[in-house]
């Protein structure tokens, strides 16, 4: 048995002396689970620093051993605006030299016991074939959704075709009664209708598989929005894309949008791209995704762009795989209910 000490609480409540170890952590818990180099130490620096959403909640379970060196860790997260208020997440990480014996299972148990009882349904993510998902697999034999990373080598891309493409694109939707609207941090909000804008993003992301995850739809409200893009912002994300819109009306019926990191200069990360219902057919996802990609080789100068997307989205894998994007992993979820994890 170990014979570990626990801190639970919040970042402030972990001794100072413990902080760049545990900064250091987080980031060797990301680069364990994703197929991507991490980002710079800065960015984790920053991370720290940076105020969390007020719309989550959040509890950390900070684990040492004997010798009191911090050993491992276990967040949790939660929703307290908004939607999805029994649904939490949960990371456990424990370091390397001190796996398999059982420490990552008592941080489990100790931060289970810290969940509040409104809380019936927690989901984890690992990277597939990992250890993380050997973890996992212990608690629940089979995950709940399941997403392919792909990612594009942009070297690949010639600006010129692209540029061609783009100028045939701008004909071919304006005349279908259709412009492109670019898009940077939150001048969508005088670009357009506010509402409408963000009304379009709730229904894009109540739209995208859910496969067999419980958690239900997303409400997203102007504030939300714009507090997420906040959020990003003061992670040292760029946040820009295009939006597509109806010419006579200005409304907004899809848009694309990625995330670019000064703390990870090599990659850019897809974010949203989606387009309504009533509007789709007429290869707007597509269209969107070529006008980004030429802003993505004009201004940045990044090797990789990825995303990743629910194995079951045919038709953004579709898209994905006509922009030269190759699968380079997995991300796999798995859920426990309150009745499941009160047993482990
Ligand atoms: C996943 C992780 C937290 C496990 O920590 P740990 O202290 O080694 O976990 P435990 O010793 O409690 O192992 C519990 C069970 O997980 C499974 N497991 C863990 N490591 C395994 C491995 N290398 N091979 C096979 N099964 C493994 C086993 O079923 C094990 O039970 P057993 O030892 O009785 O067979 C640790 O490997 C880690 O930090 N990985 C990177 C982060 C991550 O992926 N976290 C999980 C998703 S949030």
């Amino acid at each position: 048995m170990n014979s570990l000490t626990f801190i639970i609480g919040d970042r402030k409540d972990l001794p100072e002396k413990y902080q760049d170890t545990m900064i250091s952590m987080i980031r060797d818990f990301d680069s364990e689970r994703s197929p991507f180099e991490p980002h710079l130490m800065e960015f984790y620096r920053n991370y720290w620093k940076t105020p969390r959403p007020l719309e989550r909640e959040t509890i950390s379970v900070y684990a040492f051993n004997k010798s009191m060196e911090l050993v491992g860790f276990g967040h949790s997260f939660w929703n307290i605006e908004y939607d999805n208020l029994d649904h939490g997440s949960y990371q456990i990480y424990v370091v390397p030299e001190e796996r398999r014996k059982g420490i990552g299972t008592e941080i489990m148990r100790k931060l289970f016991t810290v969940i509040p009882t409104q809380i019936e349904n927690l989901v984890a993510a690992a990277l597939g074939g990992s250890i993380g998902e050997l973890f996992l697999q212990k608690f629940q034999k089979e995950s709940c959704y399941d997403e392919f990373y792909r990612a594009a080598d942009l070297s690949e891309f010639s600006i010129d075709k692209i540029k061609a493409i783009n100028i045939k694109e701008e004909q071919r939707i304006s005349n279908l009664g259709y412009k492109f609207v670019e898009l940077e941090s939150f001048d969508y909000s005088s670009k357009f209708d506010e509402e409408k804008y963000v009304r379009m993003v709730e229904r894009i992301w109540n739209d995208m598989p859910r496969e067999e995850m419980s958690f239900g739809e997303d409400v997203i409200t102007p504030d939300r929005y714009k507090s997420q893009i906040e959020y990003n912002l003061k992670k040292g994300d760029r946040n820009f894309g295009y939006a597509i819109a109806v010419k006579e009306t200005n409304d907004p019926v899809g848009h694309t949008r990625v995330l670019y990191n000064k703390h990870r200069p090599s990659l850019v990360e897809q974010d949203d791209t989606g387009v309504v219902h009533e509007h789709r057919g007429h290869g707007f996802g597509l269209a969107l995704k070529y006008k980004v990609l030429e802003k993505i080789l004009v201004e940045l100068n990044a090797n990789y762009w990825y995303t990743a997307n629910a194995i079951s989205n045919e038709h953004m894998i579709k898209i994905n795989e006509k922009l030269k994007h190759k699968i380079v992993g997995k991300k796999v979820f798995y859920e426990l209910k309150r009745s499941e994890w009160e047993q482990i």
